[in-house]
């Protein structure tokens, strides 16, 4: 049987989850791909114990030489994630003519195009499908199943520690810190939860999406991003009684030529299929001008359906390493479209008020938003404490810095004691959406 020998940094989660499906799988992977993978060796830190079995000692190193000097390596796996010395470590491996796969969306969201480029030049290729939505095949397929449509639009849900947590806070009504706590005990939050529950690691995931959907360098920092931890239980029974659904949503969308490039907690209509995504599980809703609309469903972390994905981006470098021209791995490397202002941006909103209950209130709410051409849809007012009555509104299409500049306005009425929350609102279809 022909062999590829190939390059393992970590074998932690993902890394031990590698080792085992091309054990478990290796029929399977010989039938697609022609080769058994084989890996050579494995790079861990001093003192690593593996917790997979079969993993013979002379195959760990401590020293990244070990696999860049290598010769009979032609692939080098990443999976020990962060910035440095992932980075490094990858140039090095692509200067000396490897191929690489990796699963690193802090690094390719913030340094994609620069790894691109040298493996550009280099011939080599560069392969993520992990990076997004861990075992949910969503990179390849943009690039190549649906290569041949204008991506108009893609809506996810791509990160399961955030919509683990929504949805035990919509199931069993209890609060954010509640629940975030029960998820670190179970294991399923990390101890610092913050890429998780205030958004980078979904912002992240939706740079990688939108480079390769709008065939444009997308900046992380051009993604605007809010996390889960203000969303109160009483915004997820309004959502309720609305008819919609709080989720986590990186939403990236073209219109007229620019793109709008969000991660906030959204109300989506409770029959939208997204709104059935629960638990941990990711999704992907994408749109494109020829194929219509698509939904990639499934587990967006662990180690076996990670290394389902990263398996797969070894045996796709292993069928085409031989075809030239390389190209660019998915990237753009020339801004062609600008990302639109949040202020820019057009959406419906849901904004709740806790206001004292006098006569009047709503009425002087309703007129400072008319001012700012801000139009409600539906309002809801009910039940009653000492510190005052909860008022909630739904709003027809308004401007982001509309909405923001009637906020500030109303928040200085004096019968307003706070604005408890604003969430934005999809409920659909698009302005200027074929
Ligand atoms: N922490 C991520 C999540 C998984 O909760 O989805 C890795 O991207």
């Amino acid at each position: 049987m022909k062999k590829i020998k190939v390059g393992l940094m970590g074998l932690g989660t993902v890394g031990g989850g590698v080792w085992d499906v091309l054990r478990m799988n290796r029929d399977e992977i010989i039938r697609n791909c022609g080769y058994e993978i084989k890996i050579e060796k494995i790079l861990v830190k001093e003192g690593f114990k593996p917790k997979v079995s079969g993993v013979s000692k002379d195959k760990l190193t401590h020293n990244f030489d070990d696999i860049v000097e290598n010769d009979e390596i032609e692939i080098v796996i990443e999976l020990i994630g962060g910035i440095e010395p992932a980075r490094e470590y990858i140039l090095r491996a692509i200067k000396a003519g490897k191929h690489v796969v990796t699963a690193n969306k802090a690094l390719l969201a913030q340094h994609g195009v620069e790894l691109s480029k040298a493996a550009y030049e280099a011939g080599v290729r560069l392969s993520y499908e992990a990076s997004v939505a861990g075992g949910v095949p969503i990179i390849n397929p943009l690039k190549e199943s649906l290569g041949a449509n204008k991506i108009k639009k893609i809506m996810g849900i791509l990160n399961g520690t955030t919509n683990y947590i929504l949805t035990k806070m919509t199931n069993e009504n209890v609060d954010f810190h509640t629940v975030l706590k029960e998820a670190q005990d179970m294991g399923y939050a990390e101890a610092d939860p913050t890429a998780d529950v205030e958004g980078f690691d979904a912002a992240h995931k939706l740079t990688i999406l939108s480079t390769l959907a709008f065939g444009t360098p997308v900046k992380f920092k051009d993604v605007h991003r809010e996390g889960i931890t203000k969303i109160n239980p009483l915004d997820i029974e309004y959502a309720r009684e609305l008819g919609y659904v709080i989720k986590l949503l990186g939403i990236a969308k073209e219109i007229d030529g620019e793109l709008e490039l969000r991660v906030h907690p959204t109300f989506i209509p409770k029959n939208h299929p997204l709104a059935a995504v629960n638990d941990s599980f990711n999704a992907v809703f994408v749109k494109g001008n020829a194929v219509g609309d698509l939904m990639f469903y499934g587990r967006g972390a662990g180690d076996l359906p990670t290394a389902s994905a990263v398996i797969s981006d070894v045996m796709d470098i292993i069928k085409k390493r031989s075809l030239k021209p390389n190209l660019k791995n998915g990237f753009s490397y020339e801004p062609t479209k600008k990302a639109k202002p949040m202020g820019e941006i057009v959406n419906e909103y849901y904004i709740r008020f806790m206001v004292k209950d006098i006569p009047g209130v709503l009425g002087k709410i309703a007129t400072l938003f008319g001012e700012y051409n801000v139009s409600l849809s539906s309002v809801i007012q009910k039940g009653r404490s000492e510190r005052g009555v909860p008022l909630v509104f739904i709003t027809h299409e308004a401007r982001e810095s509309d909405i923001q500049k009637a906020l500030q306005e109303v928040n200085s009425i004096d019968e307003v004691i706070e604005i408890g929350n604003i969430i934005r609102v999809e409920n659909g279809q698009e302005r200027g959406e074929q």
